[in-house]
């Protein structure tokens, strides 16, 4: 019988999608900054009267409804907005319609990891760019190669802090390419460069509903560039990508500014609780504009995050990548989740076992 690595498409042998997913409802999840300050009332609103009965019909085949809200709030077009089942539709989407295989991807390392995975799929050679130590970006470094998509991520996970605004701007402006910039955490730190995006001649500007809005399982996303970049985008995605629930809440959950608001500011909140206790167990931590923290641990983090694991708390261990040798990332969360963690950690790293 054929084995199915012989039937597995040749390219993509070695090929493997990053996961970090946890099953177990159970597990306190501080490791993949989705919400924790609960999921944004439009889903119950919208549910009370939504007609479920209609299900059996297709959505809207481009959520026509979804991107006429996202427009009017930003001042665009709907021409200038497509919508995607989470943002990660629109990264594979970007490099689905842009690269030729060998074609040069560029993106700063490190930075989220799926921007590369989806760059791979599609066969690019990939470029990737060292932050500096204090994870500054170098503009110069990141438009020499003159690659064909180049993914930026403002402010960057994880280093949790926003690039220099010029430095960013420099690579909108001068890359040959297109430039993905994926504001995914924008709303947590109140400054966007969806301006810069759409007055540059190829960028794309990624946003979510899976982070601030609270909303990661309705898989939510969309990105806004010129016309011209989206009809390309528009041209490989599939039809009918966002359920028709989903887009109804989506737009509900865009007329709700005042929830996210308070959501961004819990976080900040619980970040300035948290984080002089971290300091107190000996972690180094980061300045933050996301709803995460970045933070060296006090002892080798893949031992300290499996023993946090085996008490029912997930974080992200960030030792693997370039620059954040035992390093770890802290989702913010009400503060009974965080004194769960807290109390934990007190024994863990006192106790010596991390
Ligand atoms: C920087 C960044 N971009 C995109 C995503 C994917 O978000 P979505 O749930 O919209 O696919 C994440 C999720 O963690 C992220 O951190």
């Amino acid at each position: 019988m054929t084995s199915i690595g012989e039937l597995r498409r040749r390219t993509l042998e070695a090929l493997t999608r990053p996961s970090y997913s946890i099953s177990n409802k159970d597990m306190l999840l501080l490791n993949d900054n989705a919400n924790l300050f609960g999921v944004n009332p439009a889903v119950e609103e919208v549910a009370r009267s939504y007609d479920f009965a209609r299900l059996w019909a297709y959505p809207s085949e481009n959520s026509d409804a979804l991107r006429e809200r996202i427009a009017s709030e930003f001042g665009l077009s709907a021409d200038e907005v497509i919508v995607g089942n989470g943002s990660d539709e629109i990264l594979d989407i970007a490099s689905k319609c842009f690269i030729n295989p060998g074609d040069v991807f560029c993106s700063p390392t490190p930075t989220f990891s799926m921007y590369k995975f989806y760059a791979r799929l599609h066969l690019a050679r990939i470029s990737e760019k060292m932050l500096r130590e204090d994870f500054s970006l170098d503009p110069a470094q990141l438009i020499e190669d003159r690659s064909k998509l180049t993914a930026l991520c403002q402010p960057n996970n994880p280093t949790a802090v926003l690039f220099d605004a010029q430095a960013v701007k420099k690579v909108l402006d001068e890359s040959y390419g297109i430039v993905m910039l994926d504001e995914a955490y924008a709303e947590f730190c109140g400054s966007s460069m969806m301006n810069e995006v759409m007055a540059a001649e190829h960028a794309i500007d990624v946003r979510t509903f899976s982070k601030a809005y609270g909303l990661a399982g309705l898989r939510i996303g969309y990105a806004v560039s010129r016309k011209e970049v989206i009809d390309e985008l528009r041209s490989v995605r599939t039809p009918f990508g966002l359920n028709s629930f989903a887009e109804s809440v989506a737009i509900r959950a865009m007329d709700n500014q005042a929830w996210v608001r308070d959501v961004v500011s819990e976080v900040k909140s619980e970040m300035t609780y948290v984080r002089p206790k971290l300091e107190a167990l000996g972690f180094e931590v980061y300045p933050s504009d996301c709803n995460f923290l970045l933070c060296k641990a006090p002892s080798p983090s893949p031992a300290l995050v499996s023993a946090l694991r085996a008490e029912g708390v997930a974080i992200r261990d960030c030792n693997s990548y370039p620059l954040l040798e035992n390093h770890v990332r802290i989702t913010m969360a009400p503060r009974p989740m965080l004194d769960a963690l807290l109390e934990k950690l007190e024994r863990l790293v006192r106790g010596g076992s991390g």
